[in-house]
């Protein structure tokens, strides 16, 4: 349905001389615009009712047990659609692009073929317990 708007978006950026990162920086740009700022806006600052910061947040998921998972598998990752391949990279994109701080230094880029499986598996009404799960696993390990 959007995806006729792809081209014309990336020659607008291309135009603009907005290139930082490459091409794959380029697309998961392009991606995170069209299906995800809608709810964590534009600077991944979220909003307080429906949508959590994914700015100086969302990385440090990776530092908890099954927090990584939880990424593949949240809804609106999972669900996206977007191949594994440029769901991968757009993940990845946005681990980067909102939270580097907290990116672990051991950290394995996620793969488009672990994305497809964890994505058979999109988190339902747990996802909540879920969530509330990790992050209190966030302060309660002490880390910042
Ligand atoms: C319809 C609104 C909506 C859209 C669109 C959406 N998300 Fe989310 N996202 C949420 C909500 C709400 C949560 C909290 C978990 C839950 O209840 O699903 C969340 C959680 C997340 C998380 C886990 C971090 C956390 O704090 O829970 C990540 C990562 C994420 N989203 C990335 C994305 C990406 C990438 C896209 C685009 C492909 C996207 N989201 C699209 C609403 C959305």
């Amino acid at each position: 349905m959007m995806r006729r708007a792809v081209p014309a978006l990336m020659a607008g950026l291309a135009l603009a001389g907005a290139a930082p990162g490459g091409r794959d920086a380029d697309q998961a740009h392009v991606d995170y615009m069209l299906k995800c700022q809608g709810c964590h806006r534009p600077d991944g600052s979220g909003d307080d009712r429906s949508a959590p910061p994914l700015r100086g947040m969302v990385a440090r998921f990776l530092g908890a047990p099954g927090g990584r998972e939880f990424l593949g598998r949240v809804p609106g990752v999972a669900t996206a659609n977007l191949d594994d391949a440029r769901l991968a990279n757009l993940l990845n994109w946005t681990l980067y692009r909102f939270d580097p701080d907290h990116v672990p230094g051991n950290f394995r880029p996620y793969t488009a073929a672990e994305l497809g499986l964890l994505r058979q598996q999109p988190l339902r009404l747990d996802r909540v317990a879920t969530r509330t799960r990790l992050v209190a696993g966030f302060t309660t390990a002490g880390k910042p």
